[in-house]
C-alpha cells in the first residue's frame, strides 16, 4: 500500500528525547529496536504511578470510594483507546494482555464455532503470534488455513485473492504492517474479497499502532489487535477491538470472575461486552498507562512525526545501498513502508552484527523476528532489523552506519 507523502516539515526529536527517562539513564544508548519495544515517555509512567499511588483497587467489585475510582479510571481507559481508535463504542474495546493475547482471545472464540472443512485466510508474511493460535484451532477443528503468497520484495501478493478466498472463507487474519518488511498491507481488495464471502477481516496492528490514531470505521475491517508496550505504553497491556455484533456473537471462550450476570454449578450467563471478554481481575494500571500513551500521541503533531520518519527511513535506505554486500529486504519504494528497514549482510549472521551494533551502544534486533516462514522464503535463517521511532535523529542513522562498516571489517 501507498503511504502520503508527508510534506517536510520542522521536527526536533532532541526535545522529544527529553521527554523519554530512558535516555537520561542511558545517555549514550541509540535505540533502534522499535518494532520490539517502544520505549515509555514520562507522561506515561507517571500515569502509571500515580494510579498505583492513589487509585489502586480493584475494580467492578467493591463499592467503597477507591474501589469505585478504580473503576472510574479503568472505564475512562477504555473510553480513551476507543477515541484512539475512531471506535464510537467503547464496549467494542475488550483489554488482553497484548497482540498475542488478543489473536489468541479471537482464535479460542472461533473455535467454539467453527468446523471442518471452514477455512482462515492468512499470509506467509505473518508474525508467530497471527500464526500459531490459527494452526493450534486448525488442529482442535479441522479448519483448513490458506496462505496469501508474497512479492519478492515480500509484500503480500493479492493476485491469487479470488482464488484463496473461497465460499468457506470465515475469517482473512493479516498484519497490518510486518515487523519483518516494514511493509504496509494493501487493504481495499483484500477488505471486499473477505466480505463478499461473509469472511471477517482482523488486522494485527502491533507495528501501526505507534503511528498514530486510526479510524476503525474508515479502514472497513471487523477486528482489530495492538499491543500497548509498541506504542509507548506500559508492557502487559493490548486490546482486541471488534464490530459489537461480530462480538456480541463470540462465546466468551476463557471463564473467570468479573464476566458473569449468574452462575449455576453447571451453568453460568455471560455479562455483557466488553466484561464477557475479559475475565478476572485486568492488567488495570497498564490500561491507565496506555491510555496515557494514546493521549501523547494524540497531542503530537503526527505529521511533522510522520515526516521526521521518513527523513530517517530515506537517509538509512540510501545510506546502506552504498555498501556492497547488503541485501535490503522488503519494498525500495519508501512510502510502501514504515519506518523499519530489515538487512542481511552477506557472510555475517545477524546476532554476529547485532553484537557489533551492541558494543557501540546501539540496540537493534536480529534473528527470525517470529516469522520463521517469512524468513524461509526469503532463504534466510534471519536479518539484523534497524526500526525507528520518534526520539531517533540522524546521529543515530550515521553511528548505525559506521558499525556496519567497522563489522565489514572485523568480520568479512
Ligand atoms: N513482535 C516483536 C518484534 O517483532 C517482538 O520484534
Amino acid at each position: 500500500m501507498q503511504m502520503t507523502k508527508p510534506d517536510a516539515m520542522a521536527f526536533d526529536p532532541a526535545e522529544i528525547k527529553k521527554l523519554f527517562p530512558i535516555f537520561s539513564s542511558h545517555p549514550q544508548l541509540r535505540y533502534l529496536d522499535n518494532a520490539a519495544t517502544t520505549q515509555c515517555p514520562a507522561a506515561v509512567i507517571q500515569a502509571v504511578d500515580l494510579h498505583e499511588c492513589q487509585s489502586r483497587a480493584n475494580i467492578s467489585r467493591g463499592i467503597y470510594p477507591l474501589a469505585e475510582e478504580a473503576t472510574e479510571a479503568y472505564h475512562q481507559a477504555r473510553n480513551m483507546l476507543a477515541q484512539y481508535l475512531g471506535a464510537q463504542d467503547a464496549s467494542e474495546i475488550i483489554f488482553t494482555s497484548g497482540t498475542t493475547g488478543a489473536i489468541n482471545l479471537l482464535a479460542n472464540a472461533y473455535a467454539v464455532d467453527l468446523k471442518e472443512g471452514d477455512e482462515i485466510l492468512l499470509s506467509l508474511v505473518e508474525h508467530h503470534s497471527n500464526l500459531l493460535p490459527w494452526q493450534i484451532l486448525s488442529r482442535r477443528t479441522g479448519v483448513k488455513l490458506r496462505f496469501l503468497p508474497l512479492t519478492a520484495d515480500g509484500r503480500i501478493d493479492m493476485r491469487s485473492l479470488h482464488r484463496l478466498v473461497t465460499e468457506r472463507c470465515r475469517l482473512v487474519a493479516v498484519t497490518h504492517a510486518s515487523n519483518v518488511t516494514g511493509a504496509v498491507t494493501e487493504l481495499g481488495p483484500l477488505i471486499d474479497a473477505a466480505h463478499s464471502v461473509d469472511a471477517a477481516v482482523l488486522l494485527d496492528g502491533a507495528q501501526m499502532a505507534q503511528h498514530g490514531p486510526l479510524d476503525i470505521n474508515a479502514l472497513g475491517v471487523d477486528f482489530y489487535a495492538l499491543s500497548g508496550h509498541k506504542m509507548f505504553g506500559p508492557t502487559g497491556i493490548g486490546l482486541l477491538w471488534g464490530r459489537r455484533d461480530l462480538l456480541e456473537k463470540l462465546a466468551p471462550p476463557f471463564g473467570g470472575g468479573g464476566m458473569v450476570h449468574r452462575v449455576t454449578i453447571d451453568s453460568f450467563e455471560p455479562a455483557e461486552l466488553p466484561a464477557r471478554l475479559e475475565p478476572g481481575t485486568p492488567p488495570i494500571a497498564q490500561a491507565v498507562g496506555l491510555a496515557a500513551a494514546a493521549a501523547w500521541l494524540m497531542e503530537l503533531d503526527l505529521k511533522a512525526v510522520e515526516s521526521h520518519l521518513y527523513h530517517l527511513t530515506g537517509r538509512l535506505l540510501d545510506g546502506l545501498n552504498n555498501f556492497p554486500g547488503i541485501k535490503l529486504i522488503g519494498p525500495s519504494d519508501l512510502y510502501q513502508r514504515l519506518s523499519l528497514v530489515s538487512l542481511d549482510l552477506a557472510k555475517v549472521h545477524p546476532h554476529d552484527l547485532s553484537q557489533i551494533f551492541a558494543d557501540r551502544g546501539i540496540a537493534v534486533r536480529g534473528g527470525h523476528h517470529c516469522a520463521e516462514p517469512l524468513m524461509r522464503f526469503f532463504g534466510l535463517m534471519g536479518t539484523t532489523r534497524v526500526s525507528l521511532a520518534l526520539y531517533n535523529d540522524e546521529t543515530d542513522i550515521d553511528a548505525l552506519l559506521l558499525a556496519i562498516e567497522e563489522a565489514q571489517r572485523i568480520l568479512i
